[in-house]
């Protein structure tokens, strides 16, 4: 049985009731694979899951699609039963914002400038802020996020870290489609045509991390996300696995964001440098 609830109060009494360890998975909704897995990761180490799904209006700049961002809670729920999970929480904006917007934000520091930041300025910052918010409502032990989002990832780590927030956070592999598109709620915003060309985006990241020197991997990505007119790319980085430098061998991450049409997407995935 899953219980769907609403307020902080209910939360309390949720949680107070929990069995064990509470396991938390954040969403902003519009369900996918990803998320499930992330969900099914939760319940394979914890009995009492709890996921959110809030689309945080802090974390979207001007201009971005917070209004016309999918929700879809019944489905959301329906696939939160399926998933086994104990308690659903999705609050309001006031819910989580009694007082309007916060005065006291999160500084995403410097890793929060790069790549994604860079492109999305206060994004992080909104990102953070929600998520140590939602971290101490649930009273979650244990969180777990998807490398999809790998600077979310590794930003969340390292807020964890600075601010001793002892809480456990586990990444989970990417959840692709069967021709290598990373599932993303924003995909149901692609045309057909658009769909097609976005798959050069996991090519080129799957065709670059065959390489294990630095100038090969750039190249061959490079190469393919040229010859994709399609779409309009805005980074292409390779880095260290914590986002820093290249290292000279070991592993390091290859990452992109590209507009395809109207619709901005990003992909990583994991190298091993020679
Ligand atoms: P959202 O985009 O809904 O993603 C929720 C979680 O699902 C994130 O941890 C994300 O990395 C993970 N996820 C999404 N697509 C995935 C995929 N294809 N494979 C594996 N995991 C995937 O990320 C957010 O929401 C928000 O920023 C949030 C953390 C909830 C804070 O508002």
């Amino acid at each position: 049985m899953t219980d769907v609830i609403h307020t902080r109060a209910e939360l309390v009494a949720a949680t107070a009731a929990a069995p064990d360890q509470v396991a938390v998975v954040m969403t902003m909704g519009a369900l996918h694979e990803g998320h499930r897995q992330l969900m099914r990761a939760a319940r394979e180490r914890s009995a009492f899951v709890l996921v959110t799904i809030f689309v945080n209006p802090l974390q979207f700049g001007p201009g971005e699609d917070f209004e016309k961002y999918p929700r879809t809670l019944e489905a959301d729920l329906e696939a939160c039963r399926a998933e086994g999970v104990a308690v659903v929480f999705a609050p309001s904006r006031a819910e989580m914002y009694p007082d309007g917007p916060p005065q006291i934000t999160m500084n995403a520091g410097p890793l929060g400038e790069i790549l994604e930041g860079a492109s999305r300025p206060g994004h992080f910052a909104g990102m953070l802020t929600v998520v140590e918010k939602l971290l101490r409502l649930t009273r979650a032990d244990v969180s777990y996020f998807g490398e999809k989002d790998y600077q979310q990832l590794t930003l969340i780590r390292r807020m964890v870290f600075d601010l001793e927030l002892g809480v456990g956070i586990a990444g989970v592999p990417t959840v692709r489609e069967p021709d290598g598109l990373a599932r993303s709620s924003r995909n149901r915003y692609l045309s057909a045509a658009e769909r097609t060309s976005a798959l050069a985006l996991s090519r080129a990241l799957r065709e670059g991390a065959a390489h294990d020197d630095p100038d090969a991997v750039l190249a061959t990505a490079t190469k393919i996300l040229e010859d994709e007119p399609g779409i309009r790319v805005d980074y292409l980085a390779l880095t260290g696995a914590d986002l820093g430098p290249v290292p000279a061998s070991g592993p390091a991450r290859l990452l992109v964001a590209a507009r395809v049409g109207g619709t901005r997407l990003i992909d990583n995935v994991p190298v091993r440098l020679g």
